[in-house]
């Protein structure tokens, strides 16, 4: 029989709100270990909202029943505003149509022919360190990302410099994270937040606009997305996007490529700080591998300890630390009804460290990736890029970049911590670690 309400943590709204305001990410884990499968959080009266907490019925929304769902009101408003009506919140036949034409900007040989332009550009982001002379890898690592998505969404004419679309980006990042630290504010009101953020959205459509106004007039494909883009036709009408479809692919595409990398590779290099062993291994591979040279895409299947490395952290650290779904009709979870319109959490963080399914879940254990590990987990106890029609278009891309990346870092460099704060996690649009990640290069 279906039970109308599942239980969730005690308290009134505002002391939930109190609760989640002072550490979301263990208010979370909390409701997960207390109240099981399906939580009914509170966040005030009237409104339903959700955290889903077992595999089966991660893959329930995301994959075997993912037509009853849509991204929430909340994030077709928030994420809509910057985003358009591109991937990240499109949906039913306009968002597979979309996927259907943007795919093919995603395959791997397409994908394999950025990966000079990443190693460069490391490489030149590199030069710019100096030993002892304490750095935020976090924000540097910002910086090269966007420079790579920027090239390869571009190639090399993007119109005002990285830096100007860095600086829109994030005003994007900022109010979308916004969602997760305070009560929206209506966007009539005249503050300078909003302002800002108005101006932040003019300044990058004009952009958008000449960058695809100079594409026009060479009107060629230049291996790079945008023209992947641009020249993408519908198979059976042969028509290709809209202006303000391009825009908002375009924009969506730079937004979820660049943060969610950058925070990989800093929670990477900053766990290697904090398991010396797990570092020498990795190097030593990359000496065995590479034997000094610049790492290639070829190379990567054989760096397995780094591949390791990389699946922990996104276990321990997931960028995509949380996402949601909104059901278009009534559903049915876990024996619970749960209505239309409701918002449910689907969150990579709270799933990947479920004592059920993981041993010493929060413990940094590369090796647990070992070969057959992954496979014999139970579907959806781990799914950093999310899965079913909407997982991440950029996989592959990212799980290249961040490797090409990683492997030209730390086959060169050796860091230590440049702080005895305490590094910890601060979720926003990613997982970021909260006053971003001093080190000190101490070889190089
Ligand atoms: C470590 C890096 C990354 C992680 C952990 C990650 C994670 C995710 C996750 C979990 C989703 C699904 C969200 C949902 O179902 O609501 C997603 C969607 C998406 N990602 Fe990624 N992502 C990463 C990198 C990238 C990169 C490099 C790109 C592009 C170059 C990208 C582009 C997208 C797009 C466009 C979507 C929306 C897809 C759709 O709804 O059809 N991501 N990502």
């Amino acid at each position: 029989m279906t039970q109308l309400t599942p239980p969730g943590p005690a308290g009134n709204f505002y002391q939930q709100l109190q609760e989640l305001r002072a550490d979301f990410l263990a208010y979370l884990m909390n409701a997960a270990e207390a109240h099981g499968d399906l939580v009914r959080l509170n966040p005030g009266p009237g409104t339903y909202l959700y955290l889903v907490n077992h595999p089966d019925l991660v893959r329930q929304i995301l994959v075997t029943h993912a037509n009853q769902y849509h991204k929430s009101a909340m994030t077709q408003k928030m994420v809509g505003r910057f985003l358009g009506n591109g991937l990240i919140v499109n949906e039913e036949e306009s968002h597979k149509k979309q996927r259907k034409l943007a795919q093919p900007a995603f395959h791997k040989q397409r994908v394999d022919a950025y990966a000079q332009s990443m190693v460069d550009l490391t490489e030149q982001e590199m030069q710019t360190w100096h030993p002892d002379k304490p750095f935020d890898f976090e924000a540097r690592m910002n910086a090269l990302t966007m420079k790579i998505v920027a090239r390869t969404l571009f190639g090399t004419g993007v119109v005002g410099g990285t830096r100007k679309v860095g600086e829109i980006m994030e005003v994007f990042a900022d109010a979308i994270s916004g969602q997760f630290r305070a009560l929206p504010l209506p966007q009539w009101l005249p503050i300078p937040r909003h302002q800002r953020q108005r101006a932040a959205v003019a300044q990058m459509d004009t952009l958008i606009d000449q960058m695809v106004a100079d594409w026009h007039t060479k009107g060629q494909d230049n291996g790079d997305l945008m023209s992947m883009l641009l020249l993408a036709r519908d198979e059976e009408t042969g028509e290709g996007m809209t202006r303000k479809q391009l825009r908002d692919e375009l924009v969506s595409i730079y937004f979820a490529g660049h943060e969610t990398v950058a925070k990989l590779l800093s929670w990477v290099v900053f766990l290697l700080t904090q398991h010396t062993a797990v570092a020498e291994k990795v190097r030593a591979e990359l000496a065995q591998v590479l034997d000094g040279r610049p790492p290639t895409p070829t190379d990567l299947p054989q760096l397995t300890k780094l591949d390791q490395v990389v699946k922990e952290t996104l276990r321990l650290y997931p960028s995509a630390w949380v996402f949601d779904r909104s059901p278009v009709v009534d559903v049915e979870l876990a024996g619970y009804h749960v209505p239309a319109g409701a918002t449910i959490y689907v969150s990579p963080y709270v799933s990947h460290r479920d004592k059920r399914f993981y041993d010493r879940p929060n413990e940094f254990v590369p090796d647990r990736f070992a070969a057959g590990w992954e496979q014999a987990l139970p579907k959806y106890a781990y799914y950093p890029f999310g899965g079913g029609p909407r997982i991440c278009i950029g996989q592959s891309f990212a799980e290249m970049e961040a490797k090409l990346i990683l492997a030209t870092i730390l086959s060169k460099t050796e860091f230590k911590l440049a702080t005895t704060d305490p590094i910890l996690p601060e979720p926003g649009a990613t997982l970021r670690p909260k006053n971003g990640l001093p080190l000190n290069m101490v070889r190089g």
